[in-house]
């Protein structure tokens, strides 16, 4: 069943197609720290290591709450590593990031590359699709981005 919720067939999609974009970035993001957490090593690598697992855990859930929306809406979660690869804009680590400090900033860049796009995203969702819902669901995400940002950019100081 169609949900009946004031939203048009368009409006639907169009809010799911971004969804499911963010959906590959977060997966690719989640990916990143998770690697990070296994591989890094460093002076401080006791601390990093669960700072990096404190961060996954954080993607983890918002994987999930972005996958569950796009349900909500009544489109298909992506949920194949070939899907995500296609739809995502970050880039997968390359598996030559060493060290602390670099894998920081790999991470931070991320971070930011997403609240970028999530800004010009949620006027897109909110004025042109008319999705109060994932208008405001998206601006809590820009605030989750850019306090984990912040977390990484202090390591960085
Ligand atoms: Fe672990």
């Amino acid at each position: 069943m169609k949900p009946n919720i004031g939203l048009s067939d368009a409006q639907r999609k169009g809010v799911v197609e971004i969804l499911n974009r963010l959906l590959a970035d977060e997966v690719v993001l989640y990916i990143k720290t998770r690697n990070y957490h296994w591989n890094v090593e460093g002076p401080d690598f006791s601390e990093t290591h669960k700072f990096f697992e404190a961060q996954y855990e954080e993607l983890d859930e918002i994987m999930d709450d972005v996958a569950e929306r796009a349900r909500a809406l009544g489109g298909r979660a992506a949920g194949s590593l070939a899907a995500y690869l296609k739809l995502t804009k970050l880039k997968e680590d390359d598996g030559k990031t060493v060290g602390e400090k670099a894998m920081i900033k790999d991470l931070l860049i991320s971070h930011e590359t997403i609240i970028q796009r999530l800004r010009k995203e949620v006027e897109i969702v909110g004025d042109k699709l008319g999705d109060v819902g994932t208008n405001d669901f998206i601006t809590g995400l820009i605030e989750a981005h850019e306090k984990m940002a912040w977390m990484l950019r202090s390591y960085l100081a």
